[in-house]
């Protein structure tokens, strides 16, 4: 692609302020990215739950009106001058790339037709995804990665080579067949575990083909739940993985009826918003905190999720770490409002919701 001359203005979903629902403008700026930083033209837009988080809510939103929106898939406009990928080199009009954006801050929300992305936290598309692949992994895999690698402090030593050094220990995932939960289960095998997790029973096939050994129903009573995973893991667990963040109470049961092999018990949870579960019970709750993504503030963040990126990109080029499914429910700006108002529903199950914003 040459260089393009680009819009002053473009259309975007806009919330006026905190709990109001949006409005498509036509007059929102087309923002200027900084010398790290990219300008991306959405391709697809995928919609997440923390959407409704920053809208309903106003968790992270520097100034109203605000355009939100997380995710997306997109084309490079314009790059800053030091914009380096994660995989090395700089970016350049014409790459393809796709990116959980900095939340809350002007210029960055997807629900529109061009959004900044800071160039270190950028994951550059796979040859191997579709346009509308790449819109749905980067919130799911990062989180996975964060609470995995990060959290649990499991290494990610051989994880490409088949050499994962789990050992074939069990782990538990809240919710294998999330956005988030696909790719934990997929990255814990390739790290060498034995994982559990609960999904619907309609999900039982997916997370099995994503590699899961084991799973439980989550619409069973929790004390079923509780008996079904004592017999799986012969009371073997130590580490739990919640990725649909309402697992507290659960994995507080499951950890009292199974006692602790090792005695060093971690569990991590997207829940980093609701109190912890009592550490007298006996394990420690890390909370995975991927929100203040891209910002100056967050170097620890960013740094971690550099380094993780080139890993991700090539799992997904090899077919190794499998993006989930999708369903389109909207085209353009306008149609964002029906796709998000379809995701809200859940009646998508287990499918990423995106809508298509513009052609190539
Ligand atoms: N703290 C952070 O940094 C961070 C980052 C990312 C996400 N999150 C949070 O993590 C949560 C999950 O987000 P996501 O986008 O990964 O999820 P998602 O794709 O929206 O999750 C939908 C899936 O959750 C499953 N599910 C619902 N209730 C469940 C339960 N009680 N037990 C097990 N599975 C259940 C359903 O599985 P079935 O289809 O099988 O019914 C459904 O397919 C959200 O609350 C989000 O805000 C936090």
């Amino acid at each position: 692609m040459g260089s393009t001359t680009l819009p002053t203005t473009q259309k975007a979903l806009v919330v006026p302020s905190q709990g109001v629902p949006g409005e498509v403008r036509d007059d929102i700026p087309v923002p200027e990215p900084s010398s790290t930083q990219v300008l991306v033209k959405v391709l697809y837009a995928a919609i997440n739950p923390v959407d409704v988080f920053t809208t309903q809510l106003g968790l992270l939103v520097e100034a109203w009106p605000f355009v939100p929106g997380s995710e997306a898939s997109g084309v490079v406009v314009k790059a800053g001058s030091d914009a380096v990928s994660p995989l090395g080199g700089k970016f350049k009009e014409g790459d393809i790339v796709s990116g959980c954006v900095r939340l809350g801050v002007a210029g960055h929300g997807t629900f529109a037709e061009y959004f900044l992305l800071d160039a270190e936290v950028a994951v550059p598309k796979p040859k191997a995804l579709t346009l509308p692949q790449a819109a749905t992994v980067a919130v799911g895999a990062l989180t996975a990665f964060l609470g995995i690698f990060g959290e649990l402090g499991i290494s990610i030593e051989g994880i490409e080579e088949g050499k994962g050094q789990g050992g074939g220990k069990w782990i538990i995932v809240f919710g294998g067949a999330g956005a988030t939960g696909k790719f934990a289960v997929q990255a814990l095998k390739l790290a060498g575990y034995k994982v559990v997790t609960t999904c619907s029973t309609k999900s039982f096939e997916l997370v099995k083909s994503l590699g899961a050994d084991a799973t439980v129903d989550y619409k069973l009573a929790p004390d079923e739940i509780v008996e079904q995973v004592k017999q799986i893991t012969e009371r073997e667990l130590d580490l739990a993985f919640d990725a649909v963040s309402v697992n507290n109470d659960l994995v507080a049961k499951i950890f009292t009826a199974i006692p602790s092999s090792s005695g060093q018990r971690l569990y991590t949870t997207t829940n980093d918003w609701d109190p912890a579960p009592d550490a007298a019970l006996g394990f420690i709750t890390k909370g995975i905190t991927l929100g203040p993504i891209g910002r100056p503030e967050s170097a620890e963040l960013n740094k971690k999720l550099t380094s993780w990126i080139p890993v991700i990109n090539r799992l997904l080029g090899s077919g190794k770490l499998k993006p989930g499914d999708y369903s389109v429910e909207g085209t353009g700006v306008e149609g964002i409002q029906q796709a998000w108002d379809a995701q809200k529903s859940g009646k998508l199950g287990n499918k990423k919701v995106i809508v298509k914003i513009a052609d190539e």
